[in-house]
């Protein structure tokens, strides 16, 4: 039984009770029970039964069947679910209108019933801002991977209006037995299913065509564990919350309780989905880590259907492989009880220099002379976030910020000092904003503005360099040529520079790609093509980036890899370039927890199997899912 502790600890009150996070919040007591699957008409029942359920019976044969197919059903197959089973979908559902069919936002700007010239005004003007699409039961931020099949015309003309990679159902889930109810019927009548919490993916995994998709957008509790005791040793404060909660809103929940939580930069990302799940960078990260290292608890709907604990002792293999191994492959988390700590006053700089003013001899001393003290930076624990872009033929290097927390401005600018020292001797103007915060909430709310929607004519691929790199004048001097080399050859890179060890994130063992342990520099680049450009064409310049661009960036960090939450789609060999040696034991994790492979995403642990065939041809969710034909899974050496 479980008792609710504001009701125990008034009796209780002069004892200190331990708390654990064996509460559950209220929207996961609502469940689906095998009883409930029992008492429904057999029809009915093969629908929405858990996985195994019925070993010896037609839902049984029927599940069997459905897995079998080559590709996942659409909307325009016969084995699509009758009007009738989604009418009982909906009904089965914890509420009225959780099912929803959504239309993409701009199919009001294009010919058709729907097309309203002030709705499309209004949705033009506001789509930059992230918030409309986390909001949106479909919309991502990566328009690219959903085809640009239906965008403001005057940001993208995409000719006609069309669901494209966007799911055809979307289940708007308030409770557990939702998402029970989603994997159910998914896996049984053999359709697509994802996952969609604010669709910040880089890769477009948060959309996919004819799908069902799990939206968790509303799952937004948070509770504060003051003194939050662990079986495997962990005491002190902690925070539960919902997996639909974003970093805005738990940053400022953390603030009112006086504590920090190790989340990202980004306000509009959503912590406890993909975020945390693929291992999650954070201002905080060169003092406590990864937020995937803070992870106490989980609760988690698994691809069975069944409503589990992972932590240390419950589902430990799940509990690791969730910690690291990425979102919409091992099951639907509601909730994450994540470590808290001490709040603590935060300072932060901004500097921006251009090659106009300064030639781009000069210009480029002064980005050197930056790269070169990093790891002096990171070792103080400061985490850095900038841009280094070309702008016509000059360039720009802008740091938007240099954080420090725990810092004062006086012991940043004595970190800083040989940096500036270096500016003054080349005889270079700087002045930078160099601002000291009370604490962590309004230093991160100042200094992180609100990102914008994604690129409708681009893609990101990335690198995680080591420190090694930076150890010796040599290391330094190719790095920093590589990284020249590729801004001058016309991509914007951000930069962002932290150092999470494991000593920092505590001794834990968990599915965190092990290239991030020794990495003092997350390295994303753009691609940009042309607008309008052919299929053929962008195919073409794209795997010239993946396979010869970014080439260059692997040669001089052998062994190392990049991070799956901001890479490239079409990452080579990204078995080892996103997990190293932990995929191994990740892909077995996977086979034996998703015998059905009822969740699948792009480059996700044993996604080797199944392949998007788009209609243009194009890496993305604009196709049917379907079985690589002929193939038996196929692991590269990792
Ligand atoms: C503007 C911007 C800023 C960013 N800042 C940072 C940063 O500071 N640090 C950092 O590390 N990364 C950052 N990222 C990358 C971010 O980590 C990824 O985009 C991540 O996938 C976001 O997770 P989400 O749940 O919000 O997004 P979604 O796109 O909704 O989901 C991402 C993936 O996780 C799956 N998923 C989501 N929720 C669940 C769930 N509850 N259970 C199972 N699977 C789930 C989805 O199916 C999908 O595959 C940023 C991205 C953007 C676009
Ligand atoms: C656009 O933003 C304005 C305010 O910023 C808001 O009132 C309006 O509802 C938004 N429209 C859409 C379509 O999101
Ligand atoms: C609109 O879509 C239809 C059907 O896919 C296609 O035949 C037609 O060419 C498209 N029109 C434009 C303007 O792209
Ligand atoms: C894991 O969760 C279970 C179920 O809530 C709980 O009984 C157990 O104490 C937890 N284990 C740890 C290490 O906290
Ligand atoms: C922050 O600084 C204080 C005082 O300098 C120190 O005691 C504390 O351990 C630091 N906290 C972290 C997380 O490094
Ligand atoms: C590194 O590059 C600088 C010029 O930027 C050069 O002076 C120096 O000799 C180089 N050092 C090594 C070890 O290559
Ligand atoms: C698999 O084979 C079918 C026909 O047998 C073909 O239509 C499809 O394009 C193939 N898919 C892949 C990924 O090669």
């Amino acid at each position: 039984m479980r008792l609710s502790l504001p009701f125990i600890l008034p009796v209780l009150g002069f004892l200190s009770l331990p708390a654990h996070s064996s509460s559950l919040f209220p929207f996961e007591k609502i469940q689906l029970t095998r009883e409930h699957i029992e008492s429904l008409p057999d029809d009915q029942a093969k629908l929405f039964a858990f996985g195994g359920q019925f070993d010896e019976n037609s839902a049984q044969a029927q599940e069997t069947a459905n897995a079998a197919a080559r590709c996942r059903y659409t909307p325009s197959d016969g084995k699509w679910p009758s009007t009738k089973a989604w009418q009982n979908l909906a009904k089965q559902l914890s509420a009225e209108n959780v099912l929803l069919k959504p239309t993409p936002q701009s199919v009001v700007c294009y010919p058709g019933t729907a097309e309203n010239k002030a709705k499309c005004q209004d949705v033009t003007k506001n789509w930059s801002n992230s918030h409309v699409q986390t909001n949106d039961p479909i919309e991502v931020l990566s328009p690219v991977f959903q085809g640009l099949t239906c965008t403001p015309p005057t940001i993208f003309n995409s000719g006609n209006c069309t669901q494209g990679g966007y799911p055809t159902y979307v289940i708007n889930t308030k409770t557990v037995l939702d998402i029970q109810l989603g994997i159910n019927f998914a896996r049984n009548n053999g359709l697509r299913l994802v996952v969609k919490n604010t669709g910040h993916d880089f890769t477009g995994k948060s959309a996919g065509a004819g799908a069902l998709s799990l939206w968790t957008h509303g799952l937004r509790d948070l509770e504060f564990i003051k003194n939050y005791v662990d079986g495997s040793g962990y005491k002190g404060p902690a925070i539960k919350a919902g997996a639909g909660v974003q970093a805005f809103e738990l940053y400022k929940f953390a603030n009112e309780k006086g504590v920090v939580a190790v989340g990202g930069e980004g306000q509009t990302v959503g912590i406890m989905g993909g975020y945390i799940q693929g291992g999650g960078h954070s201002p905080l990260s060169s003092l406590f880590g990864m937020a995937a290292d803070q992870v106490l608890s989980l609760e988690v709907v698994t691809p069975t259907g069944d409503f589990v604990t992972a932590n240390a002792t419950s589902e430990p293999d799940l509990f690791w492989a969730l910690r690291g191994g990425g979102g919409g492959t091992f099951g639907v988390v509601t909730s994450v009880t994540i470590k808290a700590f001490k709040d603590m006053p935060v300072t932060a700089a901004s500097w921006s220099l251009s090659s106009t003013t300064l030639g781009k001899d000069k210009f480029w001393a002064a980005v050197k002379a930056y790269m070169d003290l990093i790891l002096s930076h990171v070792d103080a624990g400061t985490y850095s976030y900038y841009t280094l872009s070309p702008v016509g033929k000059d360039f720009s290097f802008a740091m938007q910020p240099f954080f420090a927390p725990n810092q004062t401005a006086q012991q940043v600018n004595s970190l800083l000092r040989p940096f500036f020292s270096t500016l003054t001797a080349l005889n270079i103007p700087f002045s930078p904003k160099i601002t000291e915060y009370k604490s962590f909430y309004p230093a991160w709310q100042a200094e992180f503005p609100l990102e914008p929607q994604g690129a409708v004519s681009g893609a990101p691929g990335s690198r995680l360099f080591p420190r090694s790199n930076f150890a010796s004048e040599t290391g330094r001097n190719i790095t920093f040529n590589a990284i020249k080399q590729m801004v001058e050859t016309g991509h914007s890179i951000l930069g962002f520079h932290m150092a999470p060890t494991l000593a920092r994130g505590g001794n834990v063992d968990n599915a965190v790609n092990p290239a991030w342990r020794n990495a003092v520099m997350h390295a994303i680049a753009l691609l940009n093509w042309p607008v309008p450009s052919s299929p053929s064409s962008i195919l073409s310049s794209w795997n010239a980036f993946s396979k010869q661009t970014l080439q260059k960036w692997r040669d001089i960090t052998p062994g190392s890899g990049a991070y799956l939450n901001e890479a490239d789609r079409l990452e080579p060999n990204w078995q080892q370039s996103f997990w190293g040696s932990k995929y191994a034991r990740l892909l077995e994790i996977k086979q034996a927890v998703d015998v059905k492979d009822v969740f699948w995403a792009a480059n996700a642990v044993g996604s080797e199997g199944w392949v998007v065939e788009t209609v243009d041809g194009l890496p993305g969710e604009n196709g049917k899912l379907c079985r690589v034909n002929g193939t038996v899974t196929a692991v590269g050496e990792v």
